[in-house]
This record gives C-alpha cells, sequence and structure tokens, in this order.
C-alpha cells in the first residue's frame, strides 16, 4: 500500500506517524512565563539534535483551536525552559501535567512534583526528575498555524543535573534512571526488557 500525505487527513498523518516512530522518549519541560507563573508539560516529540554543542529538540504542535501550547508561549517569552528526564516512579505524575489546565495553573501544583529552582536559568526544574537538562533557547522552527502543525524548539543545553546515585564512572545508570517511553494514545513502554547488539567492526580490505 502507498499512500500519499496530501490525501489524508492530519488526525490520520498523526496516526501513522505516532503508531510507526516509537517508543519516543518524553522530555518534561518545564517552564516560566513572563511574570513567572510556572508551567510542566509532557513532550514525546523530542530527541537529541546536537552533542557538541549540546543541543535537544521537542515539538509542541498548534492545539485544536489553532493556539500554541502554555510551554511554547513560555519559551518565546523567556527563551528559556528545562528538560526533566521522567522515570517510571514518575510517570503518573508526569501524565497529569498533560491535562489541559488554563494558562497561568501550574502543572507542579496540580501533580504534585517540587518545584526545584536551576543553576543558571530562571526556568524551575522537577526536584523529582533523576536528569534534568537547563536549557535556553536557540531557535524555534514553525511549520504552521494549523492544528497539528510543529514548532520545533531546539535549546543549548547550558547546565545539567545529574543524580549521583544513577551516574558511575561517567556513564548514566540506564537500569537505574528507569526512563518510560511513549507508544500510541495512552500506551508506555519501559526500558526494562532489551538487548544488545555488538556494532560491526569493517577488516582493513572492507
Ligand atoms: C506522554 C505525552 C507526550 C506528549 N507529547 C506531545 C508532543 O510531542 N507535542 C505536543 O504538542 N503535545 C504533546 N503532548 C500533549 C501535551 O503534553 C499537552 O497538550 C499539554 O497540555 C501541553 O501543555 P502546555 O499548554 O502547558 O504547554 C503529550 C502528552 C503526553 C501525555
Amino acid at each position: 500500500m502507498e499512500i500519499s500525505p496530501i490525501n489524508l487527513s492530519s488526525q490520520e498523518i498523526y496516526k501513522i506517524l505516532t503508531g510507526s516512530i516509537l517508543p519516543r522518549p518524553i522530555a518534561w519541560v518545564s517552564t516560566c512565563d513572563a511574570v513567572g507563573n510556572m508551567n510542566l508539560a509532557p513532550f514525546s516529540f523530542f530527541t537529541v539534535a546536537s552533542v557538541d554543542p549540546p543541543v535537544l529538540c521537542f515539538s509542541p504542535l498548534v492545539d485544536d483551536d489553532r493556539l500554541e501550547k502554555d510551554t511554547l508561549v513560555n519559551i518565546r517569552q523567556t527563551g528559556e525552559f528545562v528538560v526533566n528526564i521522567v522515570s517510571h516512579s514518575l510517570v503518573d505524575k508526569m501524565n497529569q501535567t498533560s491535562a489541559p489546565y488554563p494558562n497561568g495553573v501550574s502543572e507542579f501544583v496540580k501533580a504534585g512534583v517540587t518545584s526545584q529552582p536551576s543553576s543558571v536559568i530562571d526556568a524551575p526544574g522537577v526536584q523529582e526528575s533523576l536528569v534534568r537538562f537547563e536549557c535556553t533557547l536557540q531557535q524555534i522552527i514553525s511549520f504552521g498555524s494549523e492544528p497539528l502543525a510543529g514548532n520545533l524548539i531546539l535549546g543549548n543545553i547550558c547546565h545539567i543535573h545529574i543524580n549521583p546515585d544513577i551516574y558511575k564512572d561517567g556513564k548514566v545508570d540506564v537500569e537505574a534512571l528507569d526512563t518510560v517511553g511513549r507508544l500510541v494514545g495512552n500506551h508506555y513502554t519501559t526500558i526494562r526488557d532489551h538487548f544488545e547488539i555488538v556494532r560491526p567492526k569493517l577488516l582493513p580490505d572492507e
């Protein structure tokens, strides 16, 4: 079967993308608005964009009523955000913060998580998160203003917090970090079932 995306509705494209590109890691993004109200929301259109310099990216989509999400509005206003990593123990609280609370309502309070002042930027982190990346805005690439149009936010990592219990000999203990990934709809996965494949080495004549 072959499909041209121009013949699909945005919902149909969304279902193919989120059903095939998975599991997706989750950026739990904390921000402040211009007057200091805190905001926290999860985003699974998220990855590393660059290592040196270290850059993260995630994409808040335009919502059904063509409004920008609070996270995007806040980052446009302040130019900073924190990406908090979601361990399995935090998944219910993370999910709670995805509720469509009105602008100015703190998801930190609603989900019962503790805000932790950052070291370099004004946006706070999630104290319970075992890894937090403080970021300053590098650029926003907006793909349109219709519902489900993406706004790719690229942020330079300016400071990193790692709980020492999960960081040994320069490596993150991924079992202890115990992250979750998003599948489709309300479904998630853990990293508890994994396998190893050794990368091939080329012989001198290859
Ligand atoms: C696990 C998870 C991942 C999500 N990923 C995204 C995403 O990548 N992009 C997006 O626009 N919304 C995503 N959402 C929905 C937002 O979290 C939701 O719209 C939230 O209310 C936005 O909050 P804000 O308006 O405070 O920024 C996700 C929700 C969940 C539960």
